[in-house]
């Protein structure tokens, strides 16, 4: 039975549909298959149980395409209520969503449409965000350490704001972009972040006057400054740290004569759900007054680079019971069973290992009525498809016994999954699909 057909098709009208993007339009291996937009779905929430509305929907689909592997469901409805959220949450700062973390046609589409910007760290990413209707001045090169080719391709299409660290990039951008708006890229406190990020990227400040001043000599465009707190921030106060240090940077620079600064880029780090050990709120209700106090006049424009923030909610992720082993005779510390999914840690699940995500216990769906008495779960082990021990989901977790064929519905899905799946033992990267909750 084709599910889908019982769902009515969105308006043509919305952005969505009247976009362009088609099947495999995306060059590169960063998606593997996007649907035509015209195809993205409208399903109704029964009550408030958004979670069962949905996970009913990508069984539906997962079903109706025959989905050998895994099926990631992207809900465009959810990245408009997170643009709507952003704005309530810090009026001040306007986002440019950080492409890397869920590089998807349809998403950058969406966001587009909903007022976001984009951070981008490639050509692909630009290309991405200009195809998707943002127009050059909307989208930030957010990368310090730039290939030579995309600093040449962004000057071909006019992307000036551009991150810096160092006077080597700098030397670069002179010959290459002379034009560039540079932002000054500063080092922050990340102790307290998942991932931390200042290891690799940020000058310090007591190496901004001589970055200023070399920039000074070779005529080049430093518009700002920005940071980045590391991604799965778990201290808002590295954030006021961080304006604090950047106010340090705009005042070396007035010092040093160079045309009055006019932006701060607060970075990304923001999280994707309230279920953490911070929410987004906690950060808005220090850094919103910080910036008041530090940049008070409102010529100062303000951006940010959040990715998690936007992506983690809108995606929940099936993935389809492809064998299982059980065990008969266990020796201590054994499961009860061993599962083996169509998707794993070289998969969507590299979260795991690259974003130090412990996904939540997934909802079986089973497709035959069984007995699905939740009081006798057995201890399962759960694999990805590869032939690597490593392909680890879970080391013992609590699941109802399950037959081959059946599907885990995995939510929170969007952040960091896809964008760094690869294709390793030959085993096919999710399938893509879009649908709008209302
Ligand atoms: C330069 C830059 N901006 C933004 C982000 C997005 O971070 P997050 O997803 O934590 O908001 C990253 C993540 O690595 C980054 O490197």
């Amino acid at each position: 039975m084709n599910h889908s057909r019982n769902h009515h098709i969105d308006n043509p009208d919305t952005p969505l549909a009247s976009s362009a993007f088609g099947r495999g339009s995306c060059p590169g291996h960063l998606i593997v298959a996007v649907e035509d937009v015209s195809s993205v779905f409208a399903i109704k929430c029964a009550g408030n149980d958004r979670a069962a509305s949905i996970k009913d929907h990508v069984v539906a689909e997962a079903e109706a395409r025959k989905i050998p592997h895994a099926l990631l469901a992207i809900d465009v409805a959810q990245l408009e209520r997170k643009a709507d959220e952003w704005n309530v949450q810090f009026p001040r700062v306007k986002p440019f969503y950080a492409v890397k973390s869920l590089p998807d046609p349809v998403v950058l589409t969406t966001l587009a449409a909903s007022g976001v910007n984009f951070d981008c760290a490639s050509s692909l990413e630009i290309d991405m965000a200009l195809a998707a209707g943002a127009t050059p001045d909307r989208i930030i090169f957010a990368n310090p350490a730039k290939f030579p080719v995309d600093i040449e391709h962004a000057r071909r299409v006019d992307v000036r704001k551009m991150t810096f660290d160092n006077d080597d990039e700098l030397e670069k951008v002179k010959q290459i972009f002379p034009d560039a708006e540079l932002v000054l890229r500063i080092v922050t406190d990340d102790s307290a972040s998942v991932c931390r990020l200042s290891n690799k990227y940020g000058a310090s400040l007591e190496d901004c006057p001589f970055l200023l001043e070399r920039a000074q000599q070779l005529q080049l465009n430093v518009i700002g400054v920005s940071f980045h707190v590391g991604s799965g921030a778990s201290e808002p106060s590295a954030f006021v740290e961080s304006v604090a240090n950047a106010r340090k940077v705009f005042d070396m620079a007035a010092d040093a004569g160079l045309p009055p600064f006019h932006l701060l880029d607060i970075g990304g780090g923001f999280p994707g759900d309230d279920e953490g050990c911070i929410t987004t709120q906690q950060i808005a209700d220090v850094v919103n007054p910080a910036l008041e106090k530090h940049f008070p006049s409102h010529d100062v424009e303000v951006i940010s680079e959040p990715g998690r923030f936007f992506s983690h909610s809108s995606a929940t992720l099936a993935v389809r019971i492809i064998s299982r082993r059980k065990v008969r005779t266990k020796s201590e510390g054994d499961p009860d069973i061993l599962y083996y999914l169509g998707d794993g840690v070289y998969g969507s699940f590299n979260c795991m290992l690259y974003d130090h995500y412990t996904p939540q216990v997934p909802t079986p769906h089973t497709f035959e009525e069984r007995d699905m008495d939740s009081s006798r779960v057995l201890q399962s082990r759960v694999f990805g498809p590869t032939c690597d021990g490593l392909d680890t989901i879970y080391e013992s977790v609590a699941l109802p016994q399950l037959e081959i064929g059946d599907l885990l519905i995995f939510k929170n899905m969007g952040a960091y999954t896809i964008a760094a799946a690869s294709g390793f033992n030959g085993v096919t990267r999710p399938e893509v699909m879009h649908f709008r909750t209302s």
